[in-house]
């Protein structure tokens, strides 16, 4: 995606969606109220689910750790956590979670890894998992289904060497082939594109679905059709499944 920022794209994309939202209220029910919470997030980027769940969890302070391979996302997350009064101390490392024994990482209750794992081919990934679970009395992994939306994302995996990636279906098969309890739940989310969207909107949108540039027509009626092949168009909104599935181990 060189064309169009990404981060641009990105937040154009999730302003769309509900995904977060309810991501974070499911996960938020899952750890459940009470005073500290110890958290590491696996892949946590600048920390936008993050930094919403640290504000909304029912947890009095929280003590955050964070592993990204993107230092620059590191050092933004870094200062984010900085201001947080919530936020009773922090460790956010600039290393690959696929490195699994990294010595740096503390074991805390809880361990996250949120649309992050489907970035890892499923042997490696489930060598983080099992590494994880001997750090964190919970795993909450939060993935999409592989589905027609992140199928250009799979692709592009696949043209990385990450061929059979962690997405929801594979997690679950791999768990059960390993005899690893977990329990999923399914998050109706969706994305609701307003018909009057400006073209630039909707080109970021496509260009962030699709995961590389847009090399389709750029009119605003083009734009709007692209978007409308997605989903189906009810009161006034192109309407667009766009699920996920989070996952509780321990
Ligand atoms: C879709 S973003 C999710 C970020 C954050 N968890 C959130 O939901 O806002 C995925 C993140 O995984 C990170 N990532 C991908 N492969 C990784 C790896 N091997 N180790 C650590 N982080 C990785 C990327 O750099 C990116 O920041």
């Amino acid at each position: 995606m060189d064309e169009l920022d990404y981060n641009t794209c990105n937040a154009t994309f999730r302003s769309l969606t509900d995904q977060q939202r309810l991501m974070v209220e499911e996960t938020s029910r899952l750890i459940g109220a009470g005073d500290d919470l110890e958290l590491t997030s696996y892949g946590c980027g600048f920390g936008m689910f993050e930094l919403e769940l640290i504000a909304r969890v029912p947890r009095r302070t929280v003590w955050f750790q964070g592993v990204d391979t993107n230092g620059e996302a590191v050092a933004r997350l870094r200062t984010e956590l900085t201001g947080l009064p919530k936020v009773r101390g922090h460790s956010v490392l600039t290393a690959s979670m696929a490195d699994v024994a990294d010595f740096r990482i503390a074991p805390t209750e809880y361990g996250l890894f949120v649309q992050s794992l489907c970035y890892l081919d499923a042997d490696d990934g489930m060598a983080v998992l099992k590494e994880a679970r001997n750090r964190h009395r919970v795993l909450i992994v939060a993935v999409t289904p592989l589905n027609r939306l992140n199928g250009p994302f799979a692709e592009s995996l696949a043209r990385q060497g990450v061929t059979r990636p962690l997405f929801a279906q594979t997690l679950a098969e791999e768990l059960a082939r390993f005899g690893i309890e977990f329990r999923s739940v399914t998050v109706g989310a969706e994305i609701a594109v307003p018909v009057s969207e400006p073209a630039h909107r909707l080109l970021e949108f496509l260009t962030f679905a699709r995961h590389q540039p847009w090399h389709g027509g750029t009119s605003r009626a083009e734009l709007l059709d692209a978007v409308g092949e997605l989903g189906t168009l009810s009161a006034g909104h192109v309407r667009i499944p766009h699920p996920v599935e989070v996952f509780a181990i321990g």
